[in-house]
């Protein structure tokens, strides 16, 4: 039996912790293991989180084993490396799929019936690996994929069209990672296209801003790691996101990372692309329209992490 309101966090470093924190503060769940190869880690965690208890909705949090996590609804890994400054996500591979082999064993020994979230890095590559290694069906291995950087596309939007990021609609797909690529054919703002509300905001530079938002997206990993040594909040939040679509059954359309079949001419990899997501995980993965030159850069972006899967053994 699952239990929906109950989620699993593997890994609790600094994206673990922080997106447990944006899950207690979100009273979406009612019980919340954590664990962590560092036990004390784990522990001092919960402590910490449930301190907050009074300000809170009620919830148990505890540090836990592989047992506890049977029953539970989300199943989230953020265990293993972050990227040092310079360090791209693809050179954490060897060492998260090894991580990832020690953990997802313990899950399918289990039977546990959850649906399976990946945000450790290189996210795509670690969806493939947990959606191979853990024999679940594809709709229950999801990863974070382009959802943090459609975020930063939008706030950046925001930013320079003076309006609310929600009112922006715009995606980044593909890898998590340098292979992305923003689908501006179909951007807009409230149903008005990007390049048009741009003109209604008096910017006229179009594709040279755009250019410039779009590496200032795919950079921000970057920069924020050489200035404060790792991201967390950002990806917590967008954490948080795809549990409220899971459990509140609202099959949103994010740009989850999951198993890719004949989407976009494409098979065989898992890559961010808008999908609805709800209750069973993936519903459904769209095929938005891409322009030509879209198109081109989404089926390089996959032939970059099959490149990457190439080199791991299953
Ligand atoms: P961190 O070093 O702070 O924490 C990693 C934690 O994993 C540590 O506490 C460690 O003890 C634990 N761990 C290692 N092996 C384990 C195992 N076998 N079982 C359980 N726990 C284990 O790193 P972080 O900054 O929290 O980053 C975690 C991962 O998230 C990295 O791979 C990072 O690149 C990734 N990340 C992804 C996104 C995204 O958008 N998908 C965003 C930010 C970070
Ligand atoms: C991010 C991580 C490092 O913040 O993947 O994009």
């Amino acid at each position: 039996m699952v239990n929906v309101r109950k989620c699993a966090m593997i890994g609790c470093g600094l994206v673990g912790a922080s997106a447990a924190f944006s899950l207690v503060e979100s009273g979406l769940f009612s019980e919340l293991v954590l664990l962590d190869a560092n036990r004390d880690k784990a522990e001092g965690e919960a402590m910490d989180l449930s301190h907050g208890m009074p300000f809170a909705r009620p919830m148990e949090i505890y540090a836990g084993s592989y047992d506890d996590i049977q029953d539970c609804g989300l199943i989230i890994i953020t265990a293993g490396a972050n990227q040092k400054p310079d360090e791209t996500r693809l050179d954490l591979v060897q060492k998260n799929v090894g991580i990832l082999k020690n953990i997802i064993p313990e899950i399918k020994k289990r039977q546990c019936e959850g649906i399976l979230l990946i945000v450790s890095n290189p996210v795509d590559i670690l969806t493939y690996a947990a959606l191979k290694l853990s024999g679940f069906p594809p709709n229950r291995v999801i990863g974070s994929g382009t959802v943090l950087d459609t975020a930063r596309l939008k706030y950046l939007l925001g930013q320079h069209l003076n309006v609310d990021s929600r009112s922006v609609h715009a995606f980044i797909i593909g890898e998590h990672g340098d292979s992305e690529l923003a689908v501006w054919s179909s951007a807009n703002v409230s149903g008005v296209a990007l390049s048009q509300f741009c003109e209604m905001c008096g910017h006229y530079r179009h594709m040279e801003t755009m250019q410039k938002l779009y590496e200032g997206v795919r950079d921000s990993a970057y920069e924020i790691i050489r200035k404060k040594g790792a991201t967390y909040y950002g990806i917590a939040m967008a954490v948080r996101r795809i549990a409220e679509c899971i459990l509140r059954d609202e099959h949103s359309i994010l740009p989850v990372s999951s198993l890719i079949e004949g989407h976009y001419g494409i098979s065989g990899v898992c890559m961010g692309v808008p999908t609805i997501v709800g209750s069973t995980g993936v519903e459904r993965v769209l095929d938005i329209p891409l322009s030509e030159e879209e198109q081109q850069k989404l089926t390089a972006s996959a032939q970059a992490i099959q490149e990457v899967l190439k080199t791991i053994e299953f």
